[in-house]
């Protein structure tokens, strides 16, 4: 059995997919050993509701140490689902290879500091791109910048706002996640 602890930020519906995927088995061979959220968001009542062990680190001082104590010893994966703060480059060594994240745009356009949730999809929008979609890739100390592991993507049409784009955006992300960690953990 395989173990997974998940970093988030926000209300977790990614987070929510990932129990229900390794339930009903569409991830196989894996465990959530650990929830841990930067701040108090609707993520942790999910796990808590699921009887999964968490808890929130608060950003500020000793965020990073508390982070890298609060990683427990067994974990084989660790699994960004909308976490926003962003992780040291020595925490991104430590875990090479063994870190993923979701990102919702097409990398390696929209990618980089200051671009998430709706800041994504507005600069999408302005730019007039024909496309927008979802990638997981694993993490490096470069921000968005590691390795392509899955990406899914659908066409924007003329009616499309910010908003639009970011709820087909999440539909996408619910589709390949789950097969991106089934992927990075049983290959
Ligand atoms: C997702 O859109 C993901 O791409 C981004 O943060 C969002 C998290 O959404 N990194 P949720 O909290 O899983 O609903």
């Amino acid at each position: 059995m395989k173990n997974i602890t998940i970093l988030i930020s926000g209300s977790g519906t990614n987070l929510q997919r990932i129990i229900d995927c390794i339930d009903n088995g569409k991830i196989r061979n894996a465990k959530i050993n650990q929830v841990i959220a930067d701040r108090e968001c609707f993520g942790l009542e999910r796990a808590e509701k699921h009887n999964i062990p968490n808890q929130l680190i608060k950003r500020g001082k000793d965020f990073s140490e508390n982070l890298e104590k609060a990683i427990p010893e067994n974990t084989d994966l660790i699994v960004l689902a909308g976490f926003l703060s962003i992780l040291k480059p020595e925490f991104c060594e430590k875990w090479s290879g063994k870190i993923i994240n979701i990102h919702p745009a097409l990398l390696p356009k929209f990618g980089g500091k200051g671009m998430w949730g709706h800041h994504v999809h507005n600069a999408v929008i302005e730019a007039g791109e024909k496309e927008s979609g979802a990638t997981v890739h694993f993490v490096t100390s470069g921000i968005d910048e590691g390795k392509v592991i899955l990406q899914g993507k659908f066409d924007i049409d003329e009616h499309d706002t910010a908003e639009t784009l970011a709820q087909k955006v999440h539909q996408i992300e619910y589709d390949i996640f789950p097969i991106a960690i089934d992927l990075v953990l049983n290959k």
